[in-house]
């Protein structure tokens, strides 16, 4: 089978989530397993850009409301992705830093949805599969069902993946100027709630939908930000499948941006060598258990939550822990995570930054993650973590609730079920007390680390998805 993901990320070109680590993964494994897996997204300015050999393969053009807007493909030369990655350039529009953030933001991704459907129009065989993720691609589907210009494109099968229901790409109807005539009685297609919604709208439109998680498609039935009688009304189309890691960037024992290297064998050394290193640059004693957080400081995350958790545990524990945030996000939790420096000093630590390799860091070197989401579709630092030997402590919710196993269940976390300073201070304060019987956390590592979370089994079934929908 031959598949085209279009997504406005992809992991090492663009990343702001877990969107990229998936979607520069998943096509690895499809290929793995004997199938053509292509990407193509915007050509934002990244270093990966510049830093790359690029081939012009394709040239041209789009009507945009009033003006002609050119568009160039290009593809990364050397291959060493292991997979074809397509990047789609427009001038004024998409050749910018960030990836999201802009006012535009709904010109842009119209605009590049617009040319990956123009450009597919014009290849010389078509792909089986158009696969889209998030609202950035939704529209995809029904332009390429009942849009006149490109009506010998609607024989292809489309899939959505949901990574994050949260944001669906609203847009008011004056925005319909830019969109290639359709079908007029199919515009209630496009709509939710008097809005343009391109997530609602792939979501009636494609063939198969799905969530990164099975817990979180049924959640998305009680709660997805007012698509939940969608999500009822069309569940029969609807499923979850669990994203994997790859290993071939994720793996202790090859993982180049960590202090010491280890497998299943060696994972006690390892695990205590690399936390040295990383209670050294923290200025942190080793000999406590050290809990960390990873990820964007945002609410669904419930990193609003963290400030007060964390100096509540330590005041109930007297110290008995240290704690180290990475991530950035919304700028008064980043000021509060920062503001309770000078409290608990010597024992905490906030890097307000993005930062991949000090992550792979504490992968390696902690001893806990903290995940108190309060939305998780699926989540991949969870499962980063427990193939680093680190263990989970989460909130009972999507994927975390599909991947975590408690302790108490003969598992390998610390597992709670409210986002709230008190369930995060109790499961902290579990935390210490296991950390306190060093054979068991041993064994639970070892337990960890030989857990095969990578994308091979949901890669298979991603295929068995689409051969469901293409005969
Ligand atoms: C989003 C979700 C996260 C998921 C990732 C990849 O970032 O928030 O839970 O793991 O997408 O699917």
């Amino acid at each position: 089978m031959e598949i085209l993901h279009v997504s406005a990320e992809c992991f090492p070109m663009a990343k702001a989530g877990g969107l990229a680590d998936v979607v520069g993964a998943l096509p690895k494994y499809q290929i793995a397993i004997g199938h053509i897996a292509k990407v193509v997204m915007p050509m934002y300015r990244t270093s990966f850009l510049y830093n790359n050999e690029w081939e012009v393969v394709h040239k041209g053009a789009i009507q945009f409301g009033e003006s002609q807007l050119e568009f160039t493909v290009i593809k990364e030369k050397s291959d060493f992705l292991k997979f074809n990655l397509f990047c789609i350039d427009i001038h004024g529009l998409l050749d910018r830093q960030k990836i999201y953030g802009y006012d535009d933001d709904n010109e842009r991704f119209l605009a590049f949805q617009l040319s990956v459907i123009e450009w597919v129009s014009k290849w010389k065989h078509q792909p089986d599969v158009v696969h889209v993720h998030d609202y950035h691609a939704g529209l995809i589907p029904f332009f390429m069902r009942y849009c006149y210009d490109y009506r010998h494109l609607n024989t292809i099968k489309t899939v959505l993946t949901i990574h994050n229901a949260q944001y669906q790409g609203w847009m008011n109807w004056s925005f319909k100027k830019y969109f290639p005539v359709y079908d007029s009685w199919k515009a209630g297609l496009l709509e939710w709630n008097n809005q343009i919604n391109p997530l609602a709208c792939a979501i009636k439109c494609a063939d198969k939908v799905n969530t990164v998680s099975p817990t979180y498609m049924k959640e998305l039935m009680n709660t997805a930000n007012g698509l939940e009688s969608l999500f009822e009304f069309e569940k029969g189309k609807c499923s979850g499948i669990i994203n994997g890691i790859d290993n071939s960037v994720w793996n202790p024992k090859t993982d180049p941006l960590i202090h010491k290297q280890f497998d299943q064998k060696n994972i006690v050394v390892g695990k205590r060598k690399n936390k040295q290193k990383l209670c050294e640059a923290f200025g942190f004693d080793e000999s406590l258990p050290l809990i960390v957080f990873i990820g964007r400081l945002v609410g669904e995350k419930a990193a609003d939550l963290l400030p007060e958790a964390i100096s509540n545990a330590f005041e109930k524990s007297n110290k008995k822990f240290n704690c180290l945030i990475l991530g950035n996000g919304e700028k008064t939790i980043e000021k509060k995570l920062s503001a309770i420096h000078q409290q608990w000093f010597g024992y905490y630590h906030s890097q307000i930054e993005y930062n991949e390799k000090l992550s792979h860091q504490m992968y390696a070197g902690a001893d806990f993650l903290l995940m108190p989401s309060r939305v998780e579709p699926c989540g991949l630092n969870q499962l980063y973590a427990m193939k680093y030997g680190t263990i989970p402590i989460v909130r009972r919710t999507g994927g975390l609730n599909d991947t975590v196993v408690d302790i108490g269940d003969n598992g390998y976390g610390i597992c709670f079920n409210n986002a709230t300073v008190e369930d995060i201070v109790f499961s902290i304060i579990r935390a210490i007390k296991f950390y306190e019987n060093a054979d068991m956390v041993d064994n639970i590592r070892k337990k960890m680390i030989k857990i095969n979370t990578s994308w091979e089994k949901s890669a298979q079934d991603y295929i068995d998805l689409y051969h469901s929908i293409y005969r």
